[in-house]
């Protein structure tokens, strides 16, 4: 008796710990309600701009083409996030919530405040560029 219940603990939880897997890489985190289905009000023209913004604020982390590869990121823990290959799996009110409120806990901060939210969509503009 006590073998079955075993089994079909370790059965539930492992059902419960995959199902966990395939959410958090559908929708890595809940974006808050404020930031949720917001697009940009750009065109495809704001990603010149953006990459100017992006040189000065992101390229030292997130690498000549957003790989995550800069020299400013080597060290840190979590690495800095490979931003085309992010942009291939998020919708761009993501890409936005991120980068106006940072990542909790690790280096990368929130912009909002240091830059407009007019860069900031010209940013994502110019991470749509990037492969
Ligand atoms: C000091 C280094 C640093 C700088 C400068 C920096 N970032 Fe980051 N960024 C990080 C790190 C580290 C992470 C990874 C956080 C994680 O793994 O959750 C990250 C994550 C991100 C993410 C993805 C978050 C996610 O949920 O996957 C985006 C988007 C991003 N950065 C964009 C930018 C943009 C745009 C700029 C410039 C305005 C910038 N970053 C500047 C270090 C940096």
């Amino acid at each position: 008796m006590k073998k079955n219940l075993f089994a079909v603990l370790t059965f539930a939880v492992f059902v419960l710990s995959a199902c966990g897997g395939t959410e958090v890489t559908a929708t890595p985190e809940a974006i808050p309600a404020e930031f949720v289905g917001k697009t940009n009000p750009l065109g495809a023209d704001a990603a010149a701009a953006g990459g100017e913004v992006y040189k000065v604020y992101c390229m030292s982390c997130h690498g000549e083409r957003g790989h995550g590869d800069g020299p400013a990121g080597a060290g840190l823990s979590p690495k800095p996030k490979n931003l085309p290959q992010l942009a291939a799996t998020v919708g761009d009110d993501y890409i936005f919530w991120r980068i106006s409120k940072g990542v909790p806990g690790t280096s990368m901060v929130g912009w909002q405040g240091t830059l407009k939210d007019e860069q900031i969509w010209q940013i994502v503009a110019f991470i749509h560029t990037l492969k």
